[in-house]
């Protein structure tokens, strides 16, 4: 990996006014330099169906797994919906998931975040996320943890994060992304080579 970062972007909502789309997007203002945002919607996967994938994956299915390989790390909003991820997020996650000796998720550097309108800001939902992480082996940031409650309080109507301590603590994941994609990248240049 040389050059800019290419981080791929997932928020587990489909709605037109997502506030984890918002939050993804608020991520992509505070990259560094050295790295940028591609925000990948996931509304137009079909439904995970084993025995469409072995016949061959759709066009769509195959671009979309194309990105999440591609990218040198992930980013992932999640919504809670009833204290877990939303089915799309995870139908999302099984497609690229597979096949599994060409996973794209496989390694990657990987941070969660969410809003949620409940009280809790989706922690249950993130839990939840890095138990499936674990499976599919992402490599994940530990902190900071970014859940955000209240978002109607915290971006404008046209989409803005205006709230300081969350933007504060959203460049904080975004720098400790970077940085754990670039030390994973030199430590396995360091073991191949
Ligand atoms: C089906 C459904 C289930 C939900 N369950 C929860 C929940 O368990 N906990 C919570 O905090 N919010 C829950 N919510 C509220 C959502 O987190 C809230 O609508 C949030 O804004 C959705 O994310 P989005 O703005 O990115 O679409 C639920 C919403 C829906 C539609």
């Amino acid at each position: 990996m040389d050059g800019k970062l290419h981080i791929v972007g997932i928020a587990g909502s489909l709605r037109k006014a997502s506030f984890n789309r918002m939050l993804l997007q608020a991520a992509g203002e505070l990259m560094p330099p050295d790295a940028e945002l591609e925000i990948l919607e996931i509304g137009n996967l079909p439904y995970y169906n084993q025995d469409v994938d072995e016949a061959g994956a759709p066009s769509v299915v195959q671009e979309f797994r194309a990105k999440v390989q591609a990218a040198d790390a992930l980013l992932f909003a999640v919504p809670e919906y009833n204290y877990s991820l939303p089915g799309v997020l995870k139908n999302a996650i099984d497609w690229a998931s597979r096949p599994v000796a060409t996973s794209g998720l496989k390694g990657k550097p990987t941070a969660v975040m969410g809003a949620s309108g409940g009280a809790f800001g989706t922690v249950r939902a993130q839990l939840h996320f890095r138990h499936v992480a674990v499976f599919c082996d992402m490599h994940m940031v530990n902190k900071p943890e970014i859940m955000v409650r209240e978002p109607g309080k915290k971006f404008t109507p046209d989409g803005r994060l205006h709230d300081e301590e969350t933007r504060e603590l959203l460049h904080q994941l975004v720098f400790a992304l970077v940085d754990w994609a670039r030390i994973l990248h030199h430590g396995r240049a360091a073991v191949q080579s």
